[in-house]
This record gives structure tokens, C-alpha cells and sequence, in this order.
């Protein structure tokens, strides 16, 4: 029986964790985990806290803003005059609402419409900058929200942050420190070709550079700042805090210049999903939005926490990164028999979907990213979908992890795996193995293949496992299995009639897509394409010799071999032979229009070739990629090429196409300019 733990020793490890989080956080610019686990923690401890209040004691991280390591600071330290305080965060419109039912519940009168100010909340260094008659005399950084770093020389040395003010007023406003993604991008750029660290995001960038000695470094760097709170504001006659960063303005202070008036909370819901996507249009970094009481006067009545004022709230936009732990990694057989590792993952939340599973891509990239089983792991979905693992935390490594061990033999039938030569992919070469039948079954009924809907990866399973099927030739006979496939799990006689209808239909798919629907290795839609056109059947697509497949655009060296081996494959010519007795359309019945088609595309009609070391692409990414587009590779430079793409140390091919002076030729960049 595993022994539960006591609330006290749960109070002890939560608060252990804690402060090592906050340690790395504020001292050493890293995020061991994302903002809604911390905040999880944190208020696990909070409830323990209120619940055993016998072991509640001043220095529990629950009472104080997480602190930068002072004592290793080399800046005078400064007591701020008012606490720098923090947020409390939320996380979606429920929170928000809850925040403002809290905000009317800590005031006496009865407010019809409270309006709140909605701001950016910009991911920098925070600041408090003291103005007396008008003059910058002061600059402070948050360090523990009681005790700071005096950087006035270094916030002297950013430009937009007036030394004068525009009236001889005495202030303390506070800001944020924020380094521009575009400073960020060229100064990372700068930094990686003089050897030097780069900075991991731009508010570690700009921390950093709070923190120079010398303040010429903080000029040259380029960093800005946007001022969003006036210290006892009330003081200065302001009614709201509106009112108050429009009084900044005036002055000579910046705002981000949002503060958008909302009472209404569907107004509020709309403006936060606005906010959402347009931040990606912003030249700094925003982590979410503030929401604040606007008006003043009633701030001290709602009060504060020894953390946070309760008449603001932080609303953090979804994490692009989450974190979780790695329970252990299966090694999938695809399609080609590719053995890809896939992390299996304790489930989270991630962009609004429950992930369990994400990529590891390959060996090498475990190995490089030194991942382990059990390591905490940070996830993202790469371009939005396919979530990965990005890196682990080694900080809180207990010893008990586990090396990932790639596996000798194929996990599915066990046949002993092969490692291409300079290729980084293990890879299972028996082609009876089941799964790699079962991705050429799936790829084969696939959208852009033979489009028979209806094919579940379940079902194509199952009916594995029963025998119906046993490779592609078979699905044309299924029919003699109707009764039994009726019995199957989630599939009726309606289901079962439409799966038939869409098997017999995509018999007259057009040749370019039944020929792309083999699976022949290299050949993709935009190549399916090329060769249908170029050999109107498959018979006479068959019978061509490596050479005359070499003469057509856009067929390579490997394309060419993988296409003349494929027909002179028994089994290969054996799946043609039954495919056609069944009636599949491999160009017999020629429909010029049908056969034909064409990937329609940006680079449609126009040639390319790379030559020299590509940086941004591997080698078959390109030639997807201008595939994809419509384009056509050639091997060689001539009359018929349109772009030449170099890259570092290009030779003759380059010499020849300057000769040649009809070439266009594109540096990555450029190229990929091109493709947008
Ligand atoms: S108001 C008492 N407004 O976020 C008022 N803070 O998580 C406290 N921040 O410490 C701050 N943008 O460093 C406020 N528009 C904004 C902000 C903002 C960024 C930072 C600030 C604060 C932290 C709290």
C-alpha cells in the first residue's frame, strides 16, 4: 500500500519546489516549468496553507514575490518605496469573471458596471523609475519586491526613456524593460558570429542587460520600455487609472498606448481573443494581458495580499510550451519501415488539446537533447499540430532516469533492424513485417492515393488481425466479407455499404494518383504527376529503361533507381497484375484531362537546382518543398534551369550558370522569400 503523505510533508516538498523555481526563474533567467504548473503548486500550497494554518510562516514563497539573488548583485541595493508587487494570474474568461465577482465582493457599495482597464502585459525586466521636478534621478529593478538594484546609469542610457520629463513633476512610475524581437533577432545574430552565448528569449536579453556594468553595452543594445503603473497616483488628483497613463503620456512617458475601457464581460472575452492573435503583430514580447480596476479610488478598498493588489489580475495567454514527465518511448514501424521513438507522456493540456504522446524524431536527437526516460520534458506542437519534445530539465534530475535504448530489433515482428549508411533512421527491411503492411495499407486509401474513405487506422487493424486483408490487392475483395465486417466494432450496414461504394469508386481514381498510391520509395504526389504524364500507362512506365526515366524533369538519380527497381520487383509486379485484374485504373482507359493533372503551384512551369552546403534546408526538404509548389528539380545546370539556390562553397555549377547569364540565382534567403 503506498503510504499517504502527510499535509505537513507535502507543505515541505511543495514549498521546496517552489523556491527552487522561483531560484532559477529570478536568479538565473530559466524557466524550469510553465507559468500554469508553477501556479498549480503554488496554489496547492496556498489551500494546505489556509487549511492548516499551523503551518503557515512568513517565509513560505506563498507570502513574497519569488527574489533575484541579491546578495550576488554588484548594484547598490535601493527598499522600494511601495512594494513592487505581483499578479495573480488566470487563464481563461471564467477566471476573469471570478476576479471581478471577488472585486465587488471586497466593496460596500453595490456597483452596477465596474470598468476595467485592459492592458498588455509585457514579458521584460520590470522597473521603478523616480522622477523628482521633472528629472530622472533614480531607476530601481523589482529584485525581491521589497529591495531592488539601483540601474540608473544603465536606464539613463535607453533612448526612450526621457532623462527630462515635460513638466517639472516629482513621480515614481513603473514599467517594463523589453528588448524589440527585431533588436533581439540581430543581436542574437551578432552574438552567434562573434562566438558569443545567445540569449534564449528576449527577456533574459534584456535582464541581462539591465544588469551591464558598462552602460554603453545597454546603449548599444537598443532596449525600450512602456510604463503601465504611477506610484499613489491617487496622490496626483487621478480618479482613474486610465486617467493616469494618459497623464504619462502627456509627460513624456510611454504607454503601450493600449488601455481599452471594458465593463461588459463578452466584450471583455472578444477583446482577449483579439489580443490573442494580434500579438504576433507586436515588435515585443507579451506573455498575456492585465486586467485592472480603472478606478482608483477604490483600489485600497479591494486591497492587496502580501503578493498582489486583488483589483488587477493577469490573464496569460496559452503557453506554446507546457511541461510533463516522460513515462517511456515506443518505437513505431511506418510505412517505408522507418523506426521513428515516440515519447509516451503523463497527459497534458496543450494549446486547448489533452497530449500523451509526441515526437522524438530519432535517435540522434535523443541523444543530442540527452533525454531520458522519466525527465521532466517541455513539449510544443510544431507548426501547431504534431506536438514534440523539446528539451528535459536536467536541473531536477533524481538520478533514477533512464538512458534511452535504441532498439536492435523491430518491435513488431523482430527482424533485426538496419542503419543506413549515413543515415541517422533504423530501419526494419522485412516486408511482410505487419506494420509496415498496415502504413502501406493506410497510405494506400489515403486522401491524396486512392481516397477511400471509411478506413480507419482501427479498422485497417482489425481487419488485419482476422485475416480479411493481408496487403493492398486484397481491400477489392472485401465485399466477400460484408457479413462479417458488419459485426465489426462502430461499423454498421450503412458503414460497411459506404466503405464498398468508396472501394469500388476509387478504382477509377485518375493514374497519377494510383500510381502515387503504390508507395514506390521517393515518389510523391508532385512526382505521381510527372510520371503519369510522361508515360500515359504503366505498362510503358514499367518497361523504361533508368536512362529514359532520367531524361524527365524532375526525376533524379535515387528517383530513377527507386522507380526501375520497383518494376523489376516480383511482388511489386505481382500487387500490379492483381490491382489491374480488379480493375484499378493504371492509365489503360486514357482520360488526358484526368491523367494529367498537374500540381498547380506558385513555382508551376519554372525550374530550380541547388548547388553548395544549404544551411536552412536538408537536401530532400527542398526538393519537396519547390515539388510541392509546382516546381521542377533538375540535376543539372542548362538552358531549361530558371533558379540556381547556393549555398556555402558553390563550384562549377554556379561558375556555369553566371556563364550562362539566363539563370536566376538565390541565396536561401532569397529563395525563401520566394516561396511566400
Ligand atoms: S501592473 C500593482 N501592468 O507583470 C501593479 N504589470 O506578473 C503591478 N507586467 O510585476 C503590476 N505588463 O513586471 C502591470 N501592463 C502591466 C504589465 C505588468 C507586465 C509585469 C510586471 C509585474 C508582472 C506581474
Amino acid at each position: 500500500m503506498v503510504e499517504e503523505k502527510s499535509p505537513k510533508d507535502r507543505v515541505d516538498e511543495l514549498r521546496k519546489e517552489i523556491e527552487r523555481y522561483n531560484y532559477y526563474y529570478y536568479t538565473k533567467n530559466e524557466s524550469l516549468i510553465s507559468d500554469i504548473e508553477f501556479d498549480k503548486l503554488l496554489k496547492e500550497l496556498e489551500e494546505l496553507e489556509k487549511k492548516y494554518p499551523e503551518y503557515k510562516n512568513e517565509n513560505s514563497p506563498t507570502s513574497f514575490v519569488g527574489a533575484s539573488n541579491l546578495k550576488e548583485s554588484k548594484f547598490q541595493k535601493v527598499i522600494h518605496k511601495k512594494p513592487m508587487l505581483s499578479l495573480n494570474n488566470s487563464y481563461n474568461i471564467e477566471d476573469v469573471v471570478a476576479f471581478t465577482e471577488r472585486v465587488q465582493k471586497n466593496l460596500e457599495t453595490n456597483y452596477k458596471e465596474l470598468e476595467y482597464v485592459l492592458e498588455l502585459k509585457l514579458d521584460g525586466a520590470s522597473i521603478s523609475v523616480t522622477y523628482e521636478n521633472g528629472e530622472l534621478v533614480r531607476a530601481v529593478t523589482r529584485g525581491d519586491g521589497i529591495e531592488g538594484e539601483d540601474v540608473t546609469e544603465n536606464i539613463l542610457a535607453i533612448q526612450s526613456i526621457p532623462n527630462f520629463l515635460k513638466e517639472d513633476v516629482s513621480l515614481e512610475v513603473r514599467g517594463e524593460i523589453v528588448l524589440p524581437l527585431s533588436r533581439f533577432k540581430t543581436l542574437n545574430e551578432e552574438r552567434l558570429q562573434a562566438g558569443e552565448e545567445i540569449f534564449a528569449n528576449p527577456r533574459n536579453a534584456a535582464s541581462g542587460t539591465l544588469r551591464q556594468i558598462d552602460s554603453e553595452i545597454v546603449k548599444e543594445r537598443g532596449l525600450d520600455a512602456y510604463f503601465y503603473f504611477v506610484v499613489d497616483a491617487e496622490q496626483y488628483g487621478f480618479k482613474t487609472h486610465k486617467e493616469s497613463l494618459e497623464y504619462l503620456e502627456k509627460v513624456g512617458i510611454k504607454t503601450t498606448g493600449v488601455a481599452d475601457l471594458i465593463s461588459d464581460m463578452s466584450v471583455m472575452e472578444k477583446r482577449i481573443a483579439f489580443w490573442e492573435n494580434e500579438k504576433e503583430n507586436l515588435d515585443f514580447e507579451t506573455d498575456g494581458l492585465v486586467i485592472k480596476l480603472n478606478d482608483i479610488t477604490l483600489w485600497e478598498e479591494v486591497g492587496y495580499t502580501t503578493k498582489s493588489p486583488r483589483w488587477a489580475i493577469a490573464y496569460k495567454f496559452p503557453a506554446k510550451q507546457v511541461t510533463t514527465e516522460l513515462l517511456g518511448i515506443t518505437w513505431q514501424v511506418g510505412r517505408t519501415g522507418k523506426v521513428t521513438p515516440v515519447a509516451e507522456l503523463k497527459e497534458v493540456e496543450l494549446s486547448g488539446s489533452k497530449v500523451k504522446r509526441a515526437s522524438l524524431h530519432n535517435m540522434d536527437e535523443i541523444i543530442r537533447k540527452d533525454i531520458r526516460i522519466g525527465d521532466r520534458v517541455f513539449i510544443e506542437k510544431a507548426a501547431e499540430i504534431i506536438p514534440q519534445v523539446v528539451s528535459s530539465v536536467k536541473e531536477i534530475r533524481t538520478g533514477e532516469e533512464k538512458e534511452v535504448v535504441a532498439p536492435t530489433n523491430c518491435p513488431v515482428c523482430q527482424t533485426l533492424l538496419e542503419k543506413e549508411e549515413g543515415l541517422v533512421d533504423l530501419k526494419c527491411i522485412n516486408p511482410a513485417c505487419p506494420a509496415i503492411v498496415q502504413g502501406g495499407i493506410e497510405y494506400f486509401v489515403s486522401r491524396d492515393a486512392m481516397n477511400i474513405s471509411g478506413f480507419g487506422s482501427k479498422i485497417v487493424e482489425r481487419m488485419l488481425q482476422l485475416g480479411y486483408i493481408k496487403d493492398i490487392t486484397d481491400i477489392f475483395e472485401l465485399d466477400k466479407y460484408k457479413d462479417e465486417l458488419m459485426t465489426l466494432d462502430k461499423m454498421g450496414e450503412k458503414s460497411v455499404e459506404k466503405l464498398l461504394a468508396s472501394i469500388e469508386k476509387s478504382k477509377s481514381r485518375p493514374y497519377s494518383k494510383t500510381l502515387y498510391a503504390l508507395g514506390i520509395p521517393f515518389v510523391g504526389k508532385f512526382l505521381g504527376d510527372v510520371l503519369a504524364k510522361k508515360s500515359k500507362n504503366i505498362d510503358s512506365l514499367a518497361a523504361m529503361t533508368k536512362d529514359e526515366l532520367l531524361a524527365m524533369d524532375g526525376v533524379g538519380e535515387k528517383v530513377a533507381e527507386s522507380v526501375y527497381g520497383f518494376f523489376r520487383d516480383e511482388a511489386s509486379l505481382d500487387i500490379i497484375r492483381k490491382l489491374k485484374a480488379h480493375g484499378v485504373n493504371f492509365g489503360k482507359i486514357i482520360d488526358d484531362k484526368k491523367s494529367e493533372v498537374v500540381s498547380e503551384g506558385k513555382f508551376t512551369g519554372k525550374t530550380f537546382l541547388f548547388t553548395g552546403k544549404l544551411q536552412k534546408f536538408k537536401r530532400e526538404e527542398i526538393k519537396d518543398l519547390i515539388e510541392s509548389l509546382g516546381g521542377t528539380n533538375l540535376s543539372s545546370v542548362s538552358k531549361k534551369l530558371d533558379y540556381l539556390i547556393v549555398g556555402e562553397d558553390a563550384g562549377s555549377k554556379l561558375k556555369k550558370a553566371e556563364e550562362l547569364g539566363t539563370v536566376k540565382i538565390l541565396t536561401e534567403d532569397e529563395f525563401l522569400e520566394f516561396t511566400k
